[in-house]
């Protein structure tokens, strides 16, 4: 079966990384700031978005995540992921959708989350996980990052991650409660 990577033909430079602000200046006080008329252009310029909770919702007027990514799905062929948070990530890839819960952590600082589970989605990617195993292992490193103060000093090693999956009893060959939708 053709991996992820091989179908979604990536490039590190393409991978979107979407991380509207939470503004307050908006020019429009429903869109997010930095979302311009542009911002339609722009995601279909990456290959991989990765879009803030609240993007998805701005960019479709649809509040529930799955149905805005659905609705995504018509101008955009590629992978479409969303953070969520304490709730985890989605990841819509063709029509079938995934979900996997973030592992519960004492949060200490959430400075830096999103930019942690990117580079960590980029890596599952690339090394060719299964959609699954890229969400929990992006959703393990954000989620170890939080535990500690900072932005860059709190980034976990890879080890770090993987023993802490293998404590959560979600190692690749774990199972923990993510779920795959209907398509
Ligand atoms: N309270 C939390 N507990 C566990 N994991 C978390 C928590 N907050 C964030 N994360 C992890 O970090 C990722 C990014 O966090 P999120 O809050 O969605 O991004 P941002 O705040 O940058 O928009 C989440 O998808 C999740 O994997
Ligand atoms: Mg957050």
């Amino acid at each position: 079966m053709e991996s992820i990577r091989q179908r979604t033909k990536l490039r590190i430079g393409q991978i979107g990384i979407f991380r509207a602000n939470h503004g307050q200046h908006s020019v429009n006080p429903a869109l997010p700031a930095r979302q311009t008329d542009r911002t339609g252009e722009l995601i279909a310029a990456v290959s991989v978005p990765i879009f803030a909770e609240h993007v998805p919702r701005a960019l479709t007027g649809e509040a529930d995540p799955e149905r805005a990514l659905r609705i995504l799905r018509k101008t955009h062929s590629g992978l479409l992921c969303v953070t969520l948070g304490a709730r985890g990530s989605m990841l819509l890839d063709g029509n079938q959708l995934y979900r996997v819960p973030a592992p519960s952590v004492r949060v200490v600082d959430a400075t830096g989350a999103g930019d942690v589970f990117r580079g960590a989605f980029i890596y599952g990617l690339l090394r060719g996980d299964s959609p699954v195993d890229i969400l929990r292992f992006a959703n393990a490193t954000a989620a170890l990052s939080c535990t500690r103060e900072g932005a860059l000093d709190s980034v976990p090693t890879r080890r770090e991650v993987e023993e802490f999956l293998k404590g959560k009893g979600q190692g690749s060959k774990g199972k923990g409660q993510e779920s795959k939708g209907k398509g």
